[in-house]
């Protein structure tokens, strides 16, 4: 058998330990993942039980919930999307697959942030196309720059951006993000914009690709303010002359997204005040957290704007940040993810933790972490 192309999550093995924790009938706080600890909003549930009693569930791309998905557009970005640039897919990473499988080449270059979400540098990999890791670190404040992407030599096909980004929560605004779409534009660097935290952010509300650079291939996702990662469903907003064609690929590669989740994912995107409730939370956790480290003398940390991520320098305690997260799992139970996973190369000395859990369970992975450390 020939060597892998990609890496391992390393969070992966955090998870494997919390499990046998749990199995074990020992306590576990899962902060490793990026998945909100509260369920789907109630109104989803309730709707996929009523779909559930009455349809065959057959391949199915609901035009109720594009339908939905453009007024959403319309209402929280003022851009108005023809329904043939949206398409479903079984959540960001198959639409991460199809963008990359349509737009590029064997061999093309795509830019990525790093510390950046690691599937973007490993898809790239399995995939035959070239990461071409960008240096963001907390000097930049995790934002990356026009001059940055000015510098990259020879000029990358692509580009992957997030904002708000995950392991850092870090945001651009209206002005950054469009000096940086302006220079990938002049560049003829292909944009694809992660949007799968919008909506989670705290104070600003985040800016779409969309409002500024109608060419932008956006993605996103029920996983993380819908709160329905196990459901398994996203969608792309592509412009109308690539859409036709990602839709080939999706079909080809994954049929339609479950049917069941489209139905519910209609039912959550009418529960505003469901999903600010647990915003909320995610802000008054964030405060928490950064108060509670910061007492333990934890205090490098880059206040994200948005996700539900804090991406901790804790450079003054280890340079093996996998070997801190282990440690931390089996010795207090509190799950962490290593910077490693985000960034093979500084990330050694960085940990994410997730706040998307409840305020009890942040209370609690305090109180052991003070203990510990
Ligand atoms: C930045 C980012 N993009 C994409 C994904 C994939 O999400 P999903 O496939 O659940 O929609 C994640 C998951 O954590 C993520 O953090």
């Amino acid at each position: 058998m020939r060597g892998p192309l990609v890496t391992p999550f390393h969070a992966g093995e955090i998870a494997r330990r919390g499990t046998a924790r749990l199995r074990a009938g020992l306590p576990f706080i899962p902060m490793h993942f990026g998945q909100p600890s509260a369920g789907a909003p109630a109104a989803a549930i309730a709707a996929a039980h009523r779909v559930l009693d009455r349809d065959p569930l057959g391949y199915e791309e609901l035009v109720e919930l594009r339908e939905r998905i453009a007024a959403h557009y319309a209402d929280t970005h003022g851009v108005q999307i023809e329904l043939e640039r949206i398409l479903l897919t079984a959540g960001a990473s198959a639409a991460l697959v199809a963008a990359y499988a349509a737009l590029f080449r064997p061999g093309d270059r795509v830019a990525v942030m790093r510390p950046g979400y690691p599937a973007y540098r490993n898809t790239l990999c399995a995939m035959r196309l070239e990461p071409v890791e960008v240096a963001c670190g907390a000097d930049m404040g995790f934002r990356p720059t026009p001059a940055m992407i000015a510098a990259l030599q020879p000029v990358p096909q692509g580009i992957v951006i997030a904002s708000p980004a995950n392991p850092t929560g870090a945001m651009l605004d209206g002005a950054q993000l469009g000096a940086l779409l302006a220079t990938c534009r002049d560049r003829g660097i292909r944009v694809i914009s992660d949007e799968i935290y919008h909506g989670i952010s705290f104070g600003k509300r985040a800016v779409s690709a969309l409002e500024l650079d109608p060419g932008a291939i956006v993605i996103n996702s029920y996983s993380k303010l819908y709160r329905m990662p196990g459901w398994r469903l996203g969608w792309m907003v592509a412009p109308l002359e690539l859409a036709e064609q990602l839709h080939i690929y999706l079909i080809n590669m994954f049929l339609t997204p479950a049917t069941l989740a489209q139905h519910a994912a209609l039912a959550a995107m009418d529960e505003p005040g469901d999903l600010a409730h647990w915003v909320r939370i995610y802000e008054r956790n964030r405060a928490r957290l950064i108060e509670g480290l910061a007492a333990m003398g934890i205090t490098r940390i880059v206040p994200p704007d948005g996700a539900f991520y804090l991406y901790a320098d804790v450079s003054h305690l280890t340079g093996d940040s996998m070997q801190f997260c282990l440690r931390a799992v089996d010795e207090i139970g509190v799950g962490l993810a290593p910077g490693i996973d985000f960034d093979p190369e500084a990330g050694r000395h960085f940990v994410r933790f997730s706040f998307a859990v409840t305020p009890d369970e942040i209370e609690r992975a305090l109180e052991l972490l003070a203990g510990w450390l």
